[in-house]
């Protein structure tokens, strides 16, 4: 039995544009335990999405995996073959995205879409699979008598819940959930949060992806920040919170608006880089205003103080402060 359920090695991901080449997950490494919840944050076009797409082998051109490990359950999905790998997609591994019509099939009832998973995967029978799929349906919070409902019949959310339905109807071990809540507005937000722990309390790990840190921080387990393509701290999610170590992850908390202290919305100054030619030496060091000449040469090496990870020069030294 592994100690790990999922584990990320060097994790190297490139889009190859007529504009140039796209570094868009680069040398990334992230482990996850069986029963976690792991979140990723980072601002828009920092590699989440790409991080999450390669474990589930979503990537096409113009873009490639050039290097890693993806190692689920002690096996590399990469270097499996694309019938194993099919065996494991649905079954062990579930996947939400953003937008659930993604996943859906607006000219098929929920229903069938739902009870085809059991069909594929089980081999059951339609009328056996359809009386499973009002179990899943019901699981979800959704009354088993809209079960011959077309997607557009359903609210966001209710579309939401019926994609969840089908990413974790076989109980997988990893449900990896992609801003599933973003298009939502925040009671519902909050509601599918709801759901998804409630399949952790179940046994199913969560990677969850998201640009906002204070709706991670209040389910997670662990934290892990991404900034352009790489990961810049990670730990859990007290450590992330409380004593954030990176410049960009204390910019993130600061940039979260607090309803009853006194406004202090900080954001961080400037834009991510351009991943065709992101900056030398540390990429944040452009907004970064403890930069100095070391950050602009060489880039910081992720370093671990315990389980808190970071990879920044100043980090841990009286001049950088949470
Ligand atoms: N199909 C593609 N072709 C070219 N470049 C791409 C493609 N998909 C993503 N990229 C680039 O790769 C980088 C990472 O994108 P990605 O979608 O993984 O970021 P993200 O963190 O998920 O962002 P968001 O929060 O907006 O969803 C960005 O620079 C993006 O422009
Ligand atoms: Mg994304």
């Amino acid at each position: 039995m592994p100690g790990y359920l999922l584990e990320i090695r060097d994790l190297v991901v490139k889009y190859y544009t007529l504009s140039g080449v796209v570094r868009a997950v680069d040398h990334v490494a992230l482990k996850l335990k069986p029963g976690e919840w792991l979140s990723i944050v980072g601002e828009s076009g920092c590699g989440k999405s790409t991080m999450a797409y390669s474990i589930v082998r979503l990537i096409s051109p113009p873009g490639r995996i050039v290097g890693g490990e993806i190692v689920f359950d002690g096996r590399d999905l990469l270097r499996m073959s694309r019938k194993e790998f099919r065996r494991i997609l649905g079954r062990d591994i579930g996947v939400v995205f953003q937008d659930p019509m993604t996943s859906l099939d607006p000219l098929r009832r929920i229903g069938e879409q739902i009870a085809e998973v059991y069909m594929t995967h089980l081999g059951m029978k339609k009328k056996e699979a359809l009386e499973k799929a009002g179990e899943v349906l019901e699981r979800v919070g959704i009354p088993r008598d809209k079960i011959s409902s077309y997607p557009h019949q359903l609210s966001g959310g209710q579309r939401q819940r019926v994609a969840i339905a089908i990413a974790v109807a076989l109980k997988p071990k990893l449900l990896i959930a992609d801003e599933p809540t973003t298009a939502l507005d925040v009671i519902v937000q909050d509601t599918i949060m709801d759901l998804l722990q409630s399949f952790k309390k179940e046994g199913t790990s969560i990677l969850f992806i998201t640009h906002d840190l204070a709706l991670a921080a209040e389910r997670s387990d662990r934290i892990a920040v991404m900034y352009a393509g790489k990961l810049v701290e990670e730990g859990p999610v007290e450590k992330i919170v409380e004593n954030p170590l990176h410049p960009y992850t204390q910019g993130l908390l600061k940039s979260v608006p607090d309803l009853w202290g006194p406004k202090k919305i900080e954001s961080i100054l400037g834009y991510p880089p351009d991943l065709r030619s992101p900056p030398p030496g540390c990429r944040f060091h452009p907004r970064c205003r403890y930069a100095d000449d070391r950050c602009r040469r060489e880039e910081p090496v992720l370093r671990c103080f315990g389980e808190h990870c970071v990879a920044c020069h100043k980090a841990g030294s009286s001049e950088v402060e949470g």
